[in-house]
Parts: C-alpha cells; structure tokens; sequence
C-alpha cells in the first residue's frame, strides 16, 4: 500500500498500520501455533492467556481497582441499553436517566421496556447542546441507578465533570471516549462501552462490548434474565462456558 486514507470518522477512526500489519500476519499464524486465533477454541490455554492479557490491560490503561469485574461480551453497547434495566430495575426503584441527546433516548427508550424509568435531567430545553451542571440532577427516592451518556457521539457534547450520586450507582455508557482520558473508576457502579468506538483508539471490532462492574453492584442483580443475568455471566464467561468473541478481544 503506498497511500493510507484518514478517517476522521466520529466513531471508527485509522490506526497505525504496524498494528493492522501484526494483525494481518497473526491472523493466518497466531504466535507460531500453525493456525489462526480464529480456528482456535475460546477454551485453549494460548486464547486464555489473550484473555487475561486483554483484561489486564484494560485495568492498567483505565486503572480499574480491584473490586470491579471486567467482561468482553457479545452485541456491541446497545445490548448494554436492555442488559443493564433487565439486571437491575426492581419495582418501586426506577432507573433515572440523565437526557443529552441521541445514544442516552435510545439507552432510555429501551429502559422503558423493561421497567420503570424516570429522567434525572434533560438538557433538550438547549437543543442537547450542552450536559447538564450537577445542580440541575434529581434523582428519585429509591432510584435504582442514575444513567448517563459520557459523550454524545451525535451532539458533539461531553462531560467535563461526572456528578456525585452519592448511594445510588452512577451507570455510564462511555462507548465514544472510553480510555481518551483518565477516569475515576471508582466514582461509579458499571461503566460499558461499545467496542467499535473505544474512543479514537478504536480498540476492537464492533459487536463487542465492554463492562466494568462494581462487584456490590453485581450483587445488586436480579435473578430474573436467564443468561442476561450479569452474575451468571460474569460467572461463566469466568468460567469459559460462553464463548468469548475471541477475534474481537484479541483485536
Ligand atoms: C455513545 C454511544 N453509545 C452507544 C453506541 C452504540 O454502540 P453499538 O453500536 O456497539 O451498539 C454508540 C455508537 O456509536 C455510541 O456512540
């Protein structure tokens, strides 16, 4: 190739050719094992060491604490929207939402199908122009969680300074500027992201999504959503009985 192309694409964005070129080789032999990765199985000791390569990682790049379980799982971010209601909305405990635009109405809109859900604070009023200043927040009595949009990726709008929920878990979907800037972990309950847009890293194929969960919020989970259920699948994918999209995870 003598031309690469720039994307300056609001999500997929370019990455440097030495990464897509290890890439390429490793994908016909991975590591000298006379396959590819995508021919080996999700439960083998070399895709185990990606694996655990892969979470580390993330925990040293995102400083990540201890208590907090880290999973790759299959459907990309808008999975997450449905996912995180089905675990942990209760009746009489909504989930709050914080509106700013386009990515936190589709996380609030699939709420809504779940269960009970109230709006914390919208900034429509302003066109979504802005996020809202943590004076304008109210979050219900027995909220079950208070959910915001990091960045939204449509909007052009971010957050400069997350808000204190005090007892009630702060849930962020970061699936555009995850891993761009440092972030104190332990400030919230779950955070998950979109693999696709991890932030202009681009860390990963889309159709992958990664959850950091606080472990008390783990245990917060209702034992109603079969394998949606987050401590069963924090469980199993621990476990290896998931398969893991091992391709994207590697990538
Ligand atoms: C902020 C935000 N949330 C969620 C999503 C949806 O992610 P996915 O395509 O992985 O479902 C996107 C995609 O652009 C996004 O920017």
């Amino acid at each position: 190739m003598t031309q690469r192309a720039y994307n300056f694409n609001a999500g997929p964005a370019a990455l440097p050719l030495d990464v897509l070129k290890q890439a390429q080789e490793q994908f016909v032999d991975f590591n000298g094992a006379g396959m590819s990765i995508m021919e080996m199985s999700h439960r083998s000791a070399q895709y185990e060491q990606v694996h655990e390569e892969t979470a580390s990682l993330m925990r040293e790049l995102f400083g990540i604490p201890d208590n907090y379980h880290v999973l790759f799982l299959q459907g990309g971010a808008s999975t997450q929207f449905a996912m995180l209601p089905m675990n942990l909305l209760r009746p009489g405990r909504p989930g709050a939402y914080i509106m700013t635009g386009s990515w936190a109405d589709k996380a609030l809109k699939e709420a809504k199908l779940i269960g009970e859900t109230a709006i914390a604070a919208s900034t429509e009023g302003d066109r979504f122009t802005r996020m809202p200043d943590s004076s304008e927040i109210r979050i219900p009595e027995h909220a079950a969680y208070v959910h915001l949009t990091s960045n939204e990726t449509i909007e052009g709008t971010q957050y400069a300074v997350y808000p204190d929920t005090g007892s009630v878990p702060l849930v962020a979907d970061m699936s555009s500027d995850i891993l761009s800037r440092p972030v104190d972990v332990s400030q919230f309950g779950v955070i998950y992201a979109g693999a696709q847009k991890i932030s202009a890293l681009r860390a990963s194929p889309s159709s992958l999504f990664a959850t950091i969960w606080r472990r008390r919020a783990q245990k917060a989970c209702r034992r109603c959503c079969g394998t949606a259920r987050m401590r069963k699948t924090a469980r199993s994918t621990i476990r290896r009985r998931r398969s893991r999209s091992i391709w994207s995870i590697w990538c």
